[in-house]
Order: structure tokens, then C-alpha cells, then sequence
């Protein structure tokens, strides 16, 4: 419920309410709902390693959820793009794909999050078993073209960029020191149980 807040308050603007989306309403569009997107794409991110930092294994269960929500915003900030930027104009579409590089990085992350969404289901988790968390580990990418996607379409001010960008830096490094740290326990383990 809370997740769906801010579709609710992009809702109330885009119907006129709460300041509305004031004199260039499809780029604000864009704008909100991108960050909207972002924002839960790193939160999703950011689950893991918030469990890992406080053990509690209960923000677990809300990982698959927020995820999912992540890709329903990037869908709806894509359906913007698509429909209320471009009318689904197939030759304006296939321009800006084929010459903004930040829409390519965007509609890059934007493949990745439908693939994991939708191989996000019990049964997918059982078909594939192990090779589940490799793909999913793909998720990263995403977020790396995403932040990249924000820094090549920004154009002056790069305060917001650069937050996302430290944000996902912080995530990715945690990973990587607690992968180190749990390999130098493996393997520590046989020695110290010969010693014992
Ligand atoms: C994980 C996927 C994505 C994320 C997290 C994301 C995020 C964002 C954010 C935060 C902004 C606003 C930046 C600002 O404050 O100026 C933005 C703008 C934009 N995004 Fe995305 N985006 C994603 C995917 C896409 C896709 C798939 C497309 C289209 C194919 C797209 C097209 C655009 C466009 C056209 C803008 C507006 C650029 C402008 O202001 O001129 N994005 N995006």
C-alpha cells in the first residue's frame, strides 16, 4: 500500500490537484516518473544488504514485492515515454531508441527488470533453481544502466545523478565486501575445524 503512494500522488498532479504538473506537464511526467522509478529500483537494491546490515530476515518477504514494484514504475515511465511523449508514433520511437543513447540505456534496464519480473514466480524460482540468483544478480545491470540512462540525459545540474549514482555505488560495494568476507570464512572454516 504504501509502494502505490506515489502512483497515487503522480495521479492527483497529472488530474490538476497538488500543484498539477505546471507548464510542461509531459516532461514533468517523464521527470516524476523516472524518479518515482529509480528511486524503487534502488530500494529493491537496497533489501538485501539492509538484511544483511540488521539480520532481520523478515524485509526479505518484501524484496520480490518491491522489485515488482520497481519494474511497474520503469513500465509506467516507459508507457509515458511511449504514449503520452512520442503517441506511440512507431518512426519517433524507433528514432529516439536508435539516436539518444540515454533512451537506449534506459529501454536497456527496462528489458532486464521485464525479464526478472517475469521469471519472478514461484515456479520460475523452482524451474530454474540455481541458475535463479545468477539471473537475478542481472538486476544490477539494471540499475547501472539506469543510473548511466540519468547521467547522460542530464544536461546541467548533476546533484540528482550523482546521488543515484553514489547510492548504487554504496549497494554494489556492500555486495562486494560481504562475497569477500563470506569466501574468507569458507575457507578459513576447514582449518579452523582441524584445529578444534
Ligand atoms: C530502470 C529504468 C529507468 C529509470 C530508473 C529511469 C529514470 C529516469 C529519471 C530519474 C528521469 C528524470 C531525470 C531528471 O530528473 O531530469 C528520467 C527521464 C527520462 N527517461 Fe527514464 N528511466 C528508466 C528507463 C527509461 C526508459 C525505458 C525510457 C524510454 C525508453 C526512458 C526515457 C526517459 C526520458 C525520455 C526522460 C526525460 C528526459 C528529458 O528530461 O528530456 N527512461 N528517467
Amino acid at each position: 500500500m504504501v509502494g502505490l503512494l506515489p502512483a497515487a500522488w503522480l495521479a492527483a498532479r497529472t488530474a490538476g490537484f497538488l500543484g498539477g504538473l505546471g507548464t510542461n506537464p509531459i516532461e514533468r511526467l517523464l521527470i516524476e516518473s523516472g524518479t518515482i522509478a529509480m528511486i524503487t529500483l534502488l530500494s529493491a537494491l537496497g533489501v538485501t544488504p539492509l538484511r544483511r546490515l540488521t539480520g532481520l530476515a523478515a524485509i526479505t518477504r518484501l524484496r520480490r514485492m518491491i522489485g515488482l514494484l520497481a519494474f511497474g514504475y520503469v513500465t509506467l515511465h516507459f508507457l509515458v515515454w511511449l504514449g503520452v511523449d512520442l503517441f506511440f508514433d512507431v518512426s519517433l520511437i524507433l528514432d529516439d531508441l536508435t539516436q539518444r543513447p540515454y533512451v537506449m540505456a534506459g529501454f536497456a534496464a527496462w528489458v532486464i527488470l521485464l525479464l526478472l519480473a517475469s521469471t519472478s514466480t514461484d515456479r520460475a524460482v523452482r524451474m530454474l533453481k540455481r541458475n535463479w540468483s545468477r539471473l537475478h544478480r542481472l538486476v544490477y545491470v539494471a540499475g547501472v544502466l539506469a543510473v548511466i540512462h540519468v547521467i547522460w540525459l542530464t544536461r546541467a545540474d548533476y546533484r540528482e545523478a550523482t546521488i543515484y549514482a553514489l547510492v548504487l555505488l554504496v549497494l554494489l560495494g556492500s555486495r562486494l565486501v560481504w562475497t569477500v568476507v563470506q569466501r574468507r570464512k569458507v575457507r578459513g572454516e576447514p582449518a579452523r575445524n582441524g584445529v578444534t
